[in-house]
């Protein structure tokens, strides 16, 4: 009885959503009430390994102790003063952030949209301002296949159309080339009006996309050699996720424009960052940019321990040790069910399983049969299933999921 009014309470939180929420997400019908670590709890108080991790946000697992003590003890204090005033956390962060990641500014937003935004308005400043392209002459090379957010700018950078379709005009002024592709890259950067290269070290919506090696290390060098600014989207890669501090640590490329965000604030509040040097950012001046919780006291206490629990707890290290685990892992599952697994792929404990579409029978069935088993993850681009946990799973947890994915695709 009590087990038939808990579920019914979860089936009427799924049509609550249904009913009074925008349908503008397809969410897999499991209703989450609680998480701690790697573990997420339904409404009946099923346990699930967590292998989204809200897109990266939850790098360092759910409710993190020391990340919530750190947004309570400032919540009592001071959490909102907007920037018409100084307060007593911001710039603290702002040394914080900037020394962490070897640059001399920071420009603190809340979204990784905005991040993205404010890096392609820091991005124009310069051109025009230190570059000396023409008024309203400045282009920005996307790559295809981009995932960078939703808003009109970004979207008019994406090339899925269901990003688009109905939501034009779009800003003009970008140019997309495909990924993975140098020598596009270097075709498109003879035009003199290009002020920026946005790329994702790997493009994690597309379906965990790794370019080849050497990629960043080329875009980076050719950008460099026309002047152009490499603005690298880790909003999703950055802080572990592929087994490093940044993506682009593994080619020792070091942005001019770094966007950051989801696990900045480990998944408890929107915090989002661009960083780079004064050259760069003190082309915008007081006025021409800004957002009210943007560097907010809260967001300032919550990324600081977000970024020192990454390094107390060896994150970056559990990440680079267990995506080799967890790659080879599903390499043999790959083998022992080729009819069903067509490729899987990976870097740190950012990987994918390409699944053959069957009739009837896909990545999100699939998906459904991993939850009834304990895991959570979810389809993207259709027949791909990202697999993302937070970064402090053990070995064995590690292990006990590999069981899990292992059973439910050799039964699929
Ligand atoms: C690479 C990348 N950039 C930008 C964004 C947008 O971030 P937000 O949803 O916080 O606006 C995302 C979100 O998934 C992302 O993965």
């Amino acid at each position: 009885m009590e087990t038939m009014e808990k579920q019914s309470a979860a089936q009427l939180m799924m049509e609550l959503e249904s009913r009074y929420g925008a349908h503008n997400y397809h969410p897999l019908p499991v209703v989450l009430d609680r998480g701690e670590g790697v573990f997420v709890w339904d409404m009946d108080g099923k346990r699930y390994f967590d292998f989204l991790s809200a897109y990266s946000a939850v790098n360092q697992g759910h409710c993190h102790p020391k990340i919530l003590n750190a947004l309570l003890d400032q919540a009592k204090k001071l959490t909102l003063t907007s920037r018409a005033f100084y307060n007593s956390s911001l710039g603290e962060y702002e040394k914080f952030v900037t020394k962490y990641f070897g640059y001399e500014k920071v420009l603190p937003m809340n979204t990784g949209a905005e991040g993205v935004e404010t890096a392609l308005k820091l991005c124009r400043k310069w051109a025009y301002e230190k570059k000396g392209i023409a008024a309203d002459q400045a282009k920005i090379i996307v790559c295809e296949g981009n995932f960078h957010g939703r808003t009109i700018t970004i979207v008019s950078a994406s090339s899925d159309p269901d990003a688009k379709k109905n939501f034009g005009p779009f800003t003009p002024g970008i140019v997309t080339i495909p990924y993975n592709d140098v020598k596009a890259l270097a075709e498109a950067l003879k035009d003199k009006n290009v002020a920026g290269f946005l790329v994702e070290p790997i493009q994690g919506e597309r379906g965990v996309m790794i370019p080849d090696e050497g990629y960043l290390a080329k875009c980076f060098e050719l950008c460099k050699k026309a002047n152009v600014l490499f603005i690298a989207d880790e909003i999703q890669t950055g802080l572990g996720r592929t087994g490093k501090r940044l993506c682009c640590d593994h080619e020792n490329v070091r942005p001019d424009i770094l966007i950051l965000g989801k696990a900045l604030a480990g998944g408890i509040i929107p915090v989002s960052a661009v960083l780079a040097d004064d050259d760069i950012m003190l082309c915008i001046k007081p006025g021409e940019h800004g957002s009210t919780y943007g560097g907010n006291p809260l967001a300032c206490k919550v990324a600081i321990a977000s970024l020192k629990v990454m390094d107390d707890e060896n994150l970056y290290e559990n990440s680079y040790r267990f995506g080799k685990v967890l790659l080879a892992e599903l390499k043999k599952i790959q083998a022992e069910k080729p009819e069903v697994v067509l490729n899987v792929r990976g870097k740190g404990l950012f990987a994918a399983i390409v699944i053959k579409e069957r009739k009837g029978k896909s990545a999100w069935e699939l998906c459904l049969a991993l939850k009834e088993n304990g895991l959570l993850a979810k389809p993207t681009h259709g027949d791909i299933i990202r697999l993302a946990p937070p970064l402090l799973i053990t070995e064995k947890q590690l292990m006990e999921c590999v069981d899990i994915l292992r059973k439910t695709i050799l039964a699929f």
